[in-house]
């Protein structure tokens, strides 16, 4: 057991997915793993070990948000040795082309979280996904017909902005979209030496002011499950 996660040695896969929302995580080890157990439910971050196909693998809620995240980070690398860390979340669009469904994977975060400037003494750091992970989900995501774009995301500390037009810098410097949790997580994945990716599916637009109904998340969710799961070893 680490603080937050109630696991026992050897309970977690050397590869865990990360959805932000726990319950998506019950949903994810119930409709596509066999032979589930869980090992987590502390704090109510839902956390499974199955088997899908002959892998072992373990789906895990992170929260939302990089100061979560990376506390889960930390103890999945840290405490149970997790190897490999694949986020698959929503995110909102910046460009006005990006259609609802459509995945996009992160190659790298710009944020404005001061996670990394109290990390680095104020410098920038560049954080990127691992590219052995980021060119199979691609091809896989290609053979499932998906839409699929890869290109630098924003990974923000809010949700709710004072300002409507807080994004637009953002979009015409080439941002695809945003969410909450990527930065950290490929930085975490560099200081431990781990393979990390995003996998995102678009739930809103903030361009065109489209918005995902319940199931087109289901839909997107269950795609980038099976995106993610082509990856593993
Ligand atoms: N903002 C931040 N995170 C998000 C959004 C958004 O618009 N959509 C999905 N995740």
């Amino acid at each position: 057991m680490s603080i937050h996660i109630g696991a026992k040695p050897g309970q977690i896969a050397p590869t865990v997915l990360l959805p932000g929302d726990p319950l998506r995580a019950k949903h994810f080890a119930e409709t596509l793993l066999e032979d589930v157990f869980c090992f987590n439910e502390v704090r109510g971050m839902m956390g499974y070990t199955g088997r899908y196909r002959d892998k072992r693998i373990s789906v895990m809620g992170s929260g939302m948000g990089m100061p979560t995240l990376a506390i889960y980070v930390n103890e999945l690398v840290c405490e149970y040795q997790v190897k490999t860390l694949i986020r698959v979340g929503t995110c909102g669009a910046f460009q006005p082309y990006l259609k609802l469904g459509d995945i996009v994977l992160a190659m790298t975060a710009s944020t404005d979280s001061h996670m990394n400037k109290l990390r680095f003494n104020g410098m920038d750091y560049a954080p990127v996904a691992t590219f052995e992970l980021l060119l199979k989900a691609y091809e896989a995501a290609k053979e499932r017909q998906a839409n699929v774009y890869v290109g630098g995301m924003f990974a923000g500390d809010s949700f709710y902005h004072d300002d409507p037009n807080w994004w637009k810098k953002w979009a015409d410097y080439g941002v695809l979209v945003v969410e909450m949790e990527t930065s950290a997580l490929y930085t975490l994945a560099a200081k431990f030496k781990v393979e990390a990716l995003s996998i995102l599916t678009v739930s809103d637009n903030l361009a065109t002011g489209e918005a995902s109904t319940a199931e087109q998340r289901e839909k997107g969710f269950t795609r980038m499950a099976e995106i993610a799961l082509a990856l593993s070893p």
